[in-house]
């Protein structure tokens, strides 16, 4: 059996002051790439610039430049926030009193100035994170690797994230984003790269892909269980939409106008149990370039 490539033969680009995502689900291989652009994990074949510098020679100058916050926190949960910031910073090499001066702008930014003292241990999986990204903060990066930055975390701590992340754009930090969610690479990409077993299937910013590969609006429709092949291959026969895709829960159509499919369904005697017209969305660009859905 040849061996396994978890990343194989990507091409992409991003340019200083752009957010670029990596769409795509568990597996896709997001987090394999950025070790690579974080100088942690060698490329095996292919070349990698980061900020003009070959990895496997500039690996240090490049981590200098660079801040990362990995899938897992790796934060040390025996220690207090503001002794996580120093302990890092002195990683870097940084003076001690540089250091101090930085942690009180990153719990500032980090909206944690009144966790300072607490032990990790006793915040919320929001805080945590954040305090995983005022840590990457420290060396004041150009570039900034996001893996999964808001994995597992309810929506209102995402969108106090998101609104942190949008600043650190503002202020001209090149932002490296994965994610499985399509509505955070939605929200803050630029552009995106949609990952799927080890490759790149699509990439533009997301106005462009849902553009290029499906309809301006879907038709979902639900049908009793039972029904939904035989209803399918009717509404195939009757050419209603662009495309037709049969998923377990429900049917989708295609469509640039979803109202009038819709009202060609009814026209058909069909009755739909529940019948929603919504925007495309990138899980529908997934869905179309895979055949499979973003969160299994
Ligand atoms: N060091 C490794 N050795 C063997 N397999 C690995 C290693 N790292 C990742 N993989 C496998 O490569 C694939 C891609 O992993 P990963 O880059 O973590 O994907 P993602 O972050 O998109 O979920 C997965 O199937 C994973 O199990
Ligand atoms: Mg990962």
């Amino acid at each position: 059996m040849p061996p396994f490539r978890a990343v194989d033969g990507i091409d992409f680009e991003f340019g200083r002051g752009e957010v670029f995502g990596f769409l795509g689900p568990n597996g896709a291989g997001k987090s394999s790439t950025m070790r690579m652009l974080g100088a942690t994990s060698p490329v095996s074949a292919g070349t990698l610039r980061v900020l003009g510098m070959d990895p496997a020679e500039k690996g240090p100058e490049i981590r200098a430049r660079i801040g990362v916050v990995p899938q897992d926190d790796c934060l040390d949960r025996e220690l207090t926030v503001r002794e996580n910031l120093f302990v890092y910073g002195r990683y870097f090499g940084l003076a001690k009193n540089v250091i101090r001066e930085r942690i009180a702008g990153l719990l500032a930014f980090a909206q944690l100035e009144e966790q300072a003292d607490a032990q990790v241990e006793t915040l919320s999986g929001g805080m945590r994170r954040r305090l995983t990204i005022a840590r990457s903060l420290i060396n004041q990066p150009e570039i900034l690797l996001l893996d999964e930055p808001t994995t597992g975390l309810d929506p209102q701590a995402r969108h106090v994230l998101w609104d942190r992340l949008y600043r650190l754009k503002r202020d001209g930090v090149t932002l490296i984003i994965t994610t499985h969610y399509m509505d955070e690479a939605e929200q803050l990409c630029d552009r995106l790269a949609v990952m799927d077993g080890g490759k790149i299937v699509a990439e533009g910013s997301p106005r462009e892909l849902i553009d290029a590969h499906v309809t301006r609006e879907v038709l979902e429709l639900r049908f009793p269980a039972d029904d939904q092949a035989e209803v399918a291959e009717r509404l195939r026969a009757a050419q209603l939409g662009e495309r037709i895709e049969l998923l377990p829960d429900r049917v989708v159509v295609y469509a640039d106008d979803g109202e009038t499919v819709l009202v060609a369904v009814h026209g058909m005697s069909l009755a739909p149990i529940t019948a929603l017209v919504r925007r495309a969305t990138l899980e529908d660009v997934f869905l179309k370039l895979t055949g499979r859905s973003l969160i299994d």
